[in-house]
């Protein structure tokens, strides 16, 4: 391997913050329940809460996410990580095109280089190693300083490494749902094989995109397109945010950031959206505390039946 090959990605840092929301319309109401402004201060805060590593892609808002947050990174000096995303569409169908969209997105966020990319799904017509080759010419062409995927189980994460080996770099990371609600990387044996490999796993939607806030309940639903996938749920969550809202009395804690720290003491790195300072700043707390023992594992237990 070469030595950029052989750099362990993402291992000292504990969480993200995910930047989705930041120019998205249709799932989180850009423009409705957040703006610039907003995004601003979420940005801001963040960077003063310690957290520097910023999760988009080019899909979110069809590239309006990358755009709002390369606004951001024009007016700051700060050091800050940035991961974004390829989407193998149908008709993307040659190893090129990886590069191609890498360097859009390069243009809508304006920098050289990003920190991390990531093929966002293993969808299929194309094999997985196909792809894996292009990261690796991603990486060649200094375009992207690490490589590697999302919403990979085991066998593919596997694949993906063996290629990417061949041509002497590393699989850095893989971001898959992980949470509360949400435990399969945990039981399909997915956190196992990173742990194996070498590889960070990165956790989205750790607050199960607003459900393990506690401000959502069967008479205040979650809106628009999130309540529709999510509304069904909201009645058989709320015995594990009791036992949150009990955890977090005791340790002056929100149920987001006990979400967020149970993710951090599995291991993965949770990248929980902000759509404001506030938001971002509660969030950035829960990195920069640890939650005890017992606690993970009353969590871990109330969670067991619904996850
Ligand atoms: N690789 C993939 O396939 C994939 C898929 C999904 C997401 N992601 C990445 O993962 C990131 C995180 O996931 P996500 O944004 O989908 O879901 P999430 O982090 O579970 O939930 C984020 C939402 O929760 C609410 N929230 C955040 N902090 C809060 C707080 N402290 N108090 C109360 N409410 C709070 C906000 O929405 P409201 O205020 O409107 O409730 C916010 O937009 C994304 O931004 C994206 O970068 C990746």
């Amino acid at each position: 391997m070469s030595d950029k090959g052989n750099q362990v990605w993402g291992r000292g840092i504990k969480m993200g913050i995910g930047a989705w929301s930041w120019g998205d319309r249709l799932f989180w109401d850009y423009g409705k329940s957040h703006d610039l402004d907003d995004v601003r201060e979420a940005f801001q805060t963040s960077l003063k809460g310690g957290v520097r590593l910023f999760d988009t892609a080019e899909l979110y808002g069809w590239g309006k996410a990358e755009k709002v947050l390369g606004r951001q990174l024009e007016s700051s000096s700060q050091p800050v990580q940035i991961v974004t995303k390829f989407l193998p569409l149908p008709w993307r169908l040659t190893r090129g095109s990886l590069v191609r969209a890498l360097r859009g997105s390069l243009e809508r966020l304006g920098q050289e280089q990003v920190d991390l990319y990531l093929v966002h799904q293993p969808w299929p017509p194309v094999p997985v190693e196909t792809w894996a080759e292009a990261l690796a010419d991603a990486v060649e062409a200094g375009l992207a300083r690490h490589v590697g995927v999302s919403n990979y189980g085991p066998d593919k994460m596997r694949r993906a490494h063996q290629v990417l080996a061949r041509r002497g770099v590393a699989l850095a990371a893989n971001q898959v749902e992980y949470h509360l609600l949400h435990r399969d990387p945990e039981r399909n044996g997915l956190l196992a094989e990173a742990e194996r490999l070498g590889v960070r796993v990165m956790a989205w939607g750790p607050l199960g995109q607003g459900l393990l806030t506690g401000k959502y309940s069967p008479e205040n639903p979650l809106p628009g397109v999130r309540g529709l996938a999510y509304n069904r749920r909201l009645k058989e969550v709320q015995p594990l945010l009791r036992t949150m809202r009990e955890i977090g009395e005791a340790h002056d804690k929100t149920p987001a950031q006990l979400a967020i720290s149970w993710v951090i003491a599995k291991g993965p790195m949770p990248i929980p959206g902000a759509k404001n300072g506030q938001q971002a700043a509660e969030n950035a707390e829960a990195g920069r505390w640890q939650l005890p023992a017992d606690a993970v594992a009353a969590l871990d237990e109330a969670s067991e039946h619904l996850a």
